[in-house]
Formats: C-alpha cells, structure tokens, sequence
C-alpha cells in the first residue's frame, strides 16, 4: 500500500487488481445467453451518458433519492449521528455526500474508488470546501472486502451507498457485498442506502427509455468501447436498445439485440449473431420496503428507519449492525 500525505487529505492506493475486459467479454459472449458485465458501462463516454440519464425527466432514482435526503436531512443525521467515520463505496466525485457531510459532520470521510485519478481529484475539491474535515481517500475495489487503512479502532463507522446501485447486483450478490458492509461498520455502526422502488411497469420503462435516447447510447456505448479497448469491430448500429421490467425477476434488464444476422471479431475471435439475439448487458432490481429488508437482515444489518418520497418511487434506508 502506498500512502500519500497531500494537502488536507491522505491517499491509499490498495492497487486492485483491474478487470481484464478482454476474458469477461469473450467469457460473456460465449455464454448462452450472452452478456457482458454492466460494470464496463463507465468508461469516461459512459460516466458522462450516466450523468446525462440523471438529468432526463424519466430518470427519477437520482432526482428523488437527492429529494428525499435533502427533505429529511435532519433525521438522516440523526441516525447517522455526528463525530463518527463516514465511508462511501463508489464514491465517483463524491457529488452526492456533500449535504450529508455538512450535515453530520463526521471526524472524518472515507471516499472509496476503484479509478485513482477520479478519486484523488474529487478528494482534493473535497477537502478544498471542508476544511475541517480529515478525508482518507482508499483507491480499492469496493465490491471485495476493505481492510480500511485508517482510523482501525474508537470512532463509529456508517457506510453511504447511494444511487441504488445495490439494484445492479444478483440478490445474491447483494447479501455478500452488504455482509462485507457490515463486517466493515462493524457493530454499532451502520448503513445509509438508497434502494429503487418496485413500481407500475409503464413508469420503469419509460425510466429505462428515454425519448432522447442517452439509455440507449449508454448501452451502445458498451460496444464503442469494446472496439476500442479490445480491437473489435461491432458495427454498433446494428444492435438496438431493449430494456424492460421483467416482472416475475423484478428487475429492469437491458440488452443490445442483433439486428440481423452478422458475424463480430475481437481478436482472433469471432462470434454470430441470428436476427434478435441478444447481449444481456445489465439487471436493475426494483424492491418493496419488506424485501430489502430482508435482503439486509440476511447480511447482518437491522432496519433502523426508511423514509420514501409521496410518490412511493424510491426508498433511503438507515440499517445498523448490533
Ligand atoms: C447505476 N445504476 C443504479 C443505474 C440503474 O438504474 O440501474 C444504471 C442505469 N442503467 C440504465 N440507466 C441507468
């Protein structure tokens, strides 16, 4: 581990390992039914459409996840209580905790992030605005367990994780990485975290549709970006958009569906595709209150509070480790 003292912040790179798009793609491909893993979507192109698709009026998760903590700021701080640890997986820019920090005012802020330069930036405009704050920036794959480098003993960790990520995980999945949460906050500590709502399925897709077709470049993106890092040739407008809820899963899934028949190289690979065959690129799994929180309780956290907007569209869950 290399740490790095700068400024008002530290910074630890964990150096994780990175994903070797190369074998998950043509693994992926090989599969029946295909895929290719969701967490390729955010190249710097990807990132930028992500933000975009926040911004469209059919996007709702961020727009009313922002909402609903401004709206119910002083008894999210009140969970969360002040003067503990405040640790945030997939921190990104850091652009979502900056009301929460100012709120509680933690003795100190844990940014996590698998990219570096992201991290480091976004740290560094951090501290610039909170100066008070001490920011221990981890550079680490957040979905493995983190040996949190700093502040091991005393202070009461919380985790933030929100943006319904927790969405993009097999239910599975999510127990672990929530098991490895909790295992990080350890008892008394706790978890703030924003979960989408299961809905009317007119509403999920039109969410997953927008009419200026940023979810669809987004998804197509993930073959510009295949072709770029990987010398491949998919002809991208040959591939159209599909995402829709799949009520019996309970999720939103998106696909990139063959046009017609072709034939794709990466490398010395190459795979064909029939007309309406499909890559499936990601699941968003939609909740009810209950699940999640049985989900949650499955991975050792108790449901302290949940606070919803009127609409019933998105839900924000304070849960602790006892
Ligand atoms: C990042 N994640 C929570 C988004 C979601 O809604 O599952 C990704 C996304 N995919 C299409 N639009 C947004």
């Amino acid at each position: 581990m290399v740490e790095a003292a700068v400024a008002a912040f530290r910074y630890y790179d964990c150096h994780p390992a990175p994903a070797d798009l190369y074998a998950e793609v043509i693994g992926g491909l090989s599969r029946e039914p295909r895929s290719i893993p969701p967490k390729f979507f955010y190249d710097e192109a990807g990132s930028r459409l992500f933000d975009a698709i926040c911004a469209t009026p059919e996007y709702y998760p961020a727009r009313v996840e922002t909402g609903i903590i401004r709206r119910r700021l002083a008894e999210i701080a009140a969970c969360v209580g002040s003067g503990g640890v405040l640790i945030e997986p997939g921190s990104g820019d850091c652009r979502k905790v900056r009301e929460l920090l100012a709120a509680v005012r933690p003795c100190a802020y844990v940014p996590v992030d698998i990219s570096g330069a992201w991290l480091r930036q976004a740290a560094c405009r951090l501290a610039a605005e909170f100066p008070w704050l001490e920011i221990h920036a981890v550079c680490a794959d957040f979905t493995a367990p983190i040996d949190l480098p700093c502040r091991p003993g005393g202070a009461r960790r919380v985790a933030f994780f929100p943006g319904s990520s927790i969405g993009n995980f097999d239910p599975g999945e999510a127990v672990v990485f929530l098991s490895h949460l909790a295992a990080m906050v350890q008892p008394g500590g706790g978890l703030l975290i924003g979960v989408d709502l299961k809905k009317d399925a007119a509403v999920l897709n039109a969410a997953y549709n927008d009419a200026q077709g940023l979810t669809a470049a987004f998804n197509r993106n993930l073959l510009v970006r295949v072709n770029r890092d990987l010398a491949a040739d998919f002809k991208v407008e040959r591939f159209r958009h599909h995402a829709f809820y799949n009520q019996a899963e309970g999720r939103v899934e998106m696909h990139l569906v063959s046009r017609i028949r072709q034939r794709v190289r990466i490398g010395d690979r190459s795979f064909d595709f029939e007309p309406g065959e499909g890559i499936h690129t990601e699941n968003s799994y939609k909740y009810t209150v209950a699940q999640f929180q049985q989900l949650a309780e499955r991975a050792g956290f108790e449901p302290v509070r949940v606070w919803t907007d009127a609409d019933g569209l998105f839900s924000v869950h304070y849960l602790a480790v006892r």
